[in-house]
Parts: C-alpha cells; structure tokens; sequence
C-alpha cells in the first residue's frame, strides 16, 4: 500500500500527456511526480464494457507486485481535482535508451535483439520492428501474457538508466476472452526460465489469498478466472506463447 500521504496529500497538476486518448495528466503529491488518469476522463470501449481503465492499471500493478518483478511502477487509486482515478509514480527514463525501435531492414543488430516483423515505411523503405533481449524485457512479456494485455505499444515500455524496463499504460488488460496485442513476441515458442517459472508459481500462489480478494474489488469474476487459467496454462506450456485467433496481434500504432 502507498504510504498514507500519497493517498491523502493534495493532488496538484502540472500538466497534460496531449497524445493521449483518454484524460492523462502529469501532477505532483508532495515531492513526487505522479500520472494521474481520472475515471471520469475515461472514453467509453465497445470491446471492454466491463469496469474501468483505471482499476485495471491498478489491479496490473498488483500482479506485477506478486510477481516481485517491479514492471509496473507503484499505481493506486485516489481521490484528485477531476474524482477518482489512478496515480502512477512518474519515471525519468533515460533519453539515450530505446527498448523497442524502428530500424532500416540492414540495420537490424546481429546480436542482443529480436525482429518482430518486418514492413515498408511511408517513403517505401524496408523497416524492422526490434526489441532488445534481455531478461528485464522477457519478464515483460511474460507478465503481459498473464495480464492478457491488449496494448504493449514501444512507448509502453519505459527504459531507466541502469538497464531496468518498466511498463506503463495498463487500462487494455485482463479481458475474459484473449486479447494479447504486444511488441513484444521475439521469444515465441522459447522456454521459460526457472526463473520466469518461479514468478508465475508466486502470482498463482498469491490469487489463493490477499492478492485474490483485492483483485475480486477491480476486476469481474469471469477475468480473475480467466488470469488463474492463463497461470495454469503458461505454467503447463512453458513457453512463450504465439499469437491466435483473429485479432491483430500487435497494437497500433505500434509506438
Ligand atoms: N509512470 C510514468 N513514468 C514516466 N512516463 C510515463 C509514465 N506513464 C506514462 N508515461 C509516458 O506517457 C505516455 C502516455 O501515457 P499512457 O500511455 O499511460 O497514457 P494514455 O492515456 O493511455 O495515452 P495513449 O492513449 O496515448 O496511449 C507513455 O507512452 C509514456 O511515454
Ligand atoms: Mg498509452
């Protein structure tokens, strides 16, 4: 839980995130800056009627809480200038860094990267889309696929100076029906690490107990099933999942 001041201090903004969809603002509790995304500036989804955006960032942040992998950044809800929503620790990344890119065809890295796919750009020049390979971003992707997320764009993950990876923007996550849109598909079909393993046998231990009960107050009950069968299932596979079924299987844009 955060510390009592975060949830009870005055919530002052500072500014608003303009590429955003929905209603996103930066503000500042105290000494932190913090994002802040009130329910009452949520757009209306037709393919997640259930809930709000808001709720869904903070039931994420649990999970990757459970996991003890620190992907998302401290996220709860309170009270601010526009209602309830939630609030996020703002992150400094690092400028010099990029987790996920667009780079020429020829560019593309011999080692320490993954190719996603490949396509023309608006002038008609041959483009990779890429994302590194280290073990901070495949924890990523294994989180994402437990979280269902329907939204991994490549500005959605956050790279800090000293090579940590944080994720952002959680509001496309946990549907009942599978919805995983990402980036980030360089390890299909590769198996898990024990340590990955680990991870998910803490997070289906965790749904057992507290982490169940506060997730049954942000979710349905027809999504916390379905994130203990995806548990169940990426334990039993074992590996990085491909895509399936109809749906695109990268967001878009892609950044
Ligand atoms: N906690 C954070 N720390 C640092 N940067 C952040 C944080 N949260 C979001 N951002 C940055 O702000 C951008 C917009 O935030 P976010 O994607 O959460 O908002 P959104 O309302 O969903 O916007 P959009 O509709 O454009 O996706 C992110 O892509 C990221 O670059
Ligand atoms: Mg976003």
């Amino acid at each position: 839980m955060p510390a009592p001041d975060l949830v009870t201090a005055e919530l002052t903004l500072t500014g608003r995130l303009t590429t955003a969809s929905n209603a996103t603002f930066l503000g500042g509790i105290g000494d932190a800056a913090v994002v802040y995304k009130p329910i009452a500036g949520e757009q209306p989804l037709w393919d997640f009627p259930d809930g709000c955006l808001a709720h869904r960032e903070v039931a994420a942040y649990l999970v990757s809480e459970a996991l003890g992998w620190n992907i998302v950044p401290r996220t709860w809800l309170r009270d601010g200038p526009f209602g309830e929503g939630m609030v996020q620790l703002w992150q400094e990344t690092d400028p010099e860094q990029a987790a996920v890119d667009l780079v020429a065809a020829d560019d593309v890295p011999d080692t320490g990267w993954k190719q996603v796919l490949e396509g023309q750009d608006e002038r008609g020049r041959i483009v990779a889309l890429i994302h590194e390979d280290t073990p901070a971003l495949r924890r990523m992707a294994v989180f994402d696929v437990l979280v269902n997320n329907a939204d991994r764009k490549g500005d959605h993950v956050l790279p800090m100076p000293g090579g940590h990876r944080y994720g952002v923007d959680h509001g496309l996550t946990f549907h009942g029906e599978h919805k995983l849109r990402t980036v980030l598909w360089g390890w299909i079909g590769e198996e898990l690490s024990a340590e990955e393993l680990d991870g998910i046998d803490r997070l289906a231990g965790a749904l057992q107990g507290k982490l169940g009960d506060q997730l049954a107050e942000l979710l349905t009950g027809e999504e916390l099933a379905a994130l203990a069968a995806r548990c169940t299932r990426l334990r039993r596979t074992g590996r990085f999942p491909g895509p399936t079924g109809g749906m695109p299987a990268v967001p878009w844009p892609l950044f």
